[in-house]
Parts: structure tokens; C-alpha cells; sequence
């Protein structure tokens, strides 16, 4: 297996495992009745499936192997609301940087195909990214305030809580296709 086919095939387990995390995220946030929260977490764990059958599609169309990867448990308890959006912050940040690594590998090997498939992915990340600080920092503000809190719920399950987050390039992926 090529180098750059193999860390690609490495890197599904990253989506894989967000997506995983993302749906416990989602089922924690069910059970203490932030439906909103709940709902959103829920369809990023679907983007995450999307972002590998993104990159599954690629090595199957350039006739690259690939080789699905074994999924742990995810965690399934948070201390607070502040503190799961902390771990999507974090697990975001790690993905773009497997992303990062990826982009430098086909770079350097002149891999241009997987470049143009991987500028999807950055575009993508720095999006993600923005999206999930601006989640914490408007945890941060809400504080201990349970209504404030709520006012957040209410806005996610009206789709207006991430409005104003344009990722930089004018809306992310997402403005213009399903991801
Ligand atoms: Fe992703
Ligand atoms: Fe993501």
C-alpha cells in the first residue's frame, strides 16, 4: 500500500471516531433534555460518516485499497454542557491537524488529486473549528445562568445558533452542499 493510501486509510478512523464521540455527545445531551444541543451533536456525528465516505469514494476512485479501521467505545459522561463542547473543541483541532499531515504528505509526493480532495477538508476544518469555539465561548459566557443556557438549546434547535459563524471562506463547505 502507497504511503500517502495508507495515512489516508489511517485518518477514517479519526472521522470514524468523531462520529462515534459525536453520538454519544448527542445521546448525554437526549438524556438531560438539551434537545437542541442533542439535535446538533446528532448531525455532526452524521458529517463526520460523511467526511469518510468522502475520502472512502476517493481511494476507490483513484483504485487505492482501503482498509476500515476498528472503532473504540467513546466516552459517555461529561461533567457539564461546557465541558463536552471543551472535548469537541479539542477533537476538532486534532482532526485538522491529521488533515494538515495529510495535505503536507501529498504535497510533497506531487499527489495533486488528493490535494484537490483534501482543500474540501481544510476549508472544512477551519469551519468546524469556528463553530466549536464560538460554542465554548458562548458557554463560557452563559456561566451557571440555566436560562441563558437554554436560550443557547432553544437557538440550536431553531438552526440560528451558528448563524453568524462563517469559518472565514464565505460560509464553509456546508453553505453550498450537504457534507
Ligand atoms: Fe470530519
Ligand atoms: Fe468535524
Amino acid at each position: 500500500m502507497k504511503e500517502l493510501t495508507r495515512a489516508i486509510n489511517h485518518h477514517l478512523a479519526a472521522e470514524f471516531q468523531a462520529s462515534h464521540t459525536y453520538l454519544a455527545m448527542s445521546i448525554w445531551l437526549r438524556e438531560k433534555d438539551l434537545v437542541g444541543f442533542s439535535s446538533y451533536m446528532l448531525t455532526k456525528s452524521n458529517e463526520e460518516r460523511g467526511h469518510a465516505s468522502r475520502m472512502i469514494a476517493y481511494l476507490v476512485d483513484s483504485d487505492q485499497g482501503v482498509e476500515l479501521p476498528t472503532i473504540d467505545a467513546p466516552q459517555r459522561d461529561w461533567s457539564s454542557v461546557q465541558a463536552l463542547f471543551d472535548d469537541v473543541y479539542d477533537l476538532e483541532k486534532g482532526v485538522t491537524a491529521s488533515i494538515h499531515h495529510l495535505y503536507t504528505l501529498a504535497e510533497g509526493l506531487g499527489e495533486r488529486s488528493a490535494t484537490a480532495m483534501l482543500d474540501w477538508f481544510v476549508s472544512e476544518q477551519l469551519q468546524e473549528e469556528a463553530e466549536a469555539r464560538f460554542v465554548c465561548k458562548r458557554l463560557r459566557l452563559a456561566g451557571d445562568n440555566s436560562a441563558a443556557l437554554l436560550l443557547l438549546d432553544q437557538q440550536f434547535l431553531e438552526g440560528t445558533a451558528l448563524a453568524h459563524v462563517k469559518g472565514g471562506m464565505g460560509g464553509g463547505p456546508q453553505a453550498g452542499q450537504a457534507a
